[in-house]
């Protein structure tokens, strides 16, 4: 991988937990990191900490203000903002919206805005915070599961479209992480991802793992991979062992 000095990065969603992780792993490579989140208190005092640029905002349509903070140019963009949007079939249709929205379609124009000058240029690097939701599922978060295989789709679809022009994508999975988004997923990430949740360093550590190998998926939890195994070459024990764990949760819930 080439050298991050003096690259132009951008983080959404890097006022807090992954993000700012991140923010602060790239300024630390020696990148200019435009820290951005909707909350502009939270932006600022990271682009502070790791002498960047704040720029605050809704992460679904941040790249013309990103351009504009780093000089026009961006090397890496981070699609790290995300929304926990738990629920089942039955969750409001905002919730299906918003959920699309932050953690599909924030992806896609991003992209599109990118992409030319990227192509342009024979090289790119875009990162997407996915989650282990989306290569397996989460309990009791249908809009959230739904749209992480999307973001994980679009990841893929960029990877195998344009790894031949110079640009590269990486896929950073990972099941519970200690942030604001693991206590928001309430009694379902109790059970299913607090016992194995890492911390959002070991996050940026494994995305910087995998960009010094070129890697496309990343794992920060090495088991998520056997999951995955599972779940591809039989499909209904996964399942199973999947409602085994619903079940498990239901009798948590009961009064
Ligand atoms: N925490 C986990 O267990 C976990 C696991 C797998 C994947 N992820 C993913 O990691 C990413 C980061 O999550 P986190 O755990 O660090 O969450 P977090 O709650 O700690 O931080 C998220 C930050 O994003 C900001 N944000 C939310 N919506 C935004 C928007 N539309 N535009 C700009 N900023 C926005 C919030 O203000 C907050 O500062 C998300 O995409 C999440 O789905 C988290």
């Amino acid at each position: 991988m080439e050298s991050l000095r003096d690259k132009s990065v951008v983080v959404t969603g890097a006022g807090d937990g992954i993000g700012a992780a991140l923010a602060r792993r790239f300024a630390a490579a020696g990148a200019r990191v435009a820290v951005n989140d909707l909350d502009a208190a939270k932006a600022a005092a990271v682009a502070e900490e790791v002498g960047g640029l704040a720029v605050p905002g809704d992460a679904r349509d941040v790249v013309p203000d990103a351009l504009a903070a780093l000089g026009g140019t961006v090397d890496v963009y981070c699609a790290n903002a995300g929304v926990p949007a738990p629920g089942t079939e039955a969750a409001d249709e905002e919730v299906w919206t918003g959920a699309w929205e932050v953690n599909v379609m924030a992806h896609v124009r991003a992209a599109r805005a990118l992409l030319p000058s990227w192509l342009e240029r024979g090289e790119g690097r875009f990162v997407s915070t996915v989650s282990a939701a989306g290569l397996l599922t989460m309990v009791g978060a249908a809009p959230y599961s739904v749209t992480k295989h999307g973001a994980y789709a679009f990841a893929e679809w960029l990877s195998l479209t344009y790894r031949h022009r110079g640009v590269s994508v990486h896929a950073v999975c990972p099941q519970g992480v200690r942030t604001d988004m693991l206590t928001a997923a309430g009694s379902a990430g109790e059970l299913v991802l607090a016992p194995t949740a890492i911390e959002p360093e070991d996050v940026a550590d494994a995305l910087f793992a995998g960009m010094a190998e070129d890697r496309f998926l990343i794992l920060p939890h090495p088991e998520a991979a056997v999951f995955y195994e599972r779940r591809a070459a039989a499909p209904d024990e996964w399942l199973t062992s999947m409602n085994h764990i619903q079940q498990k949760w239901e009798a948590t819930r009961l009064p």
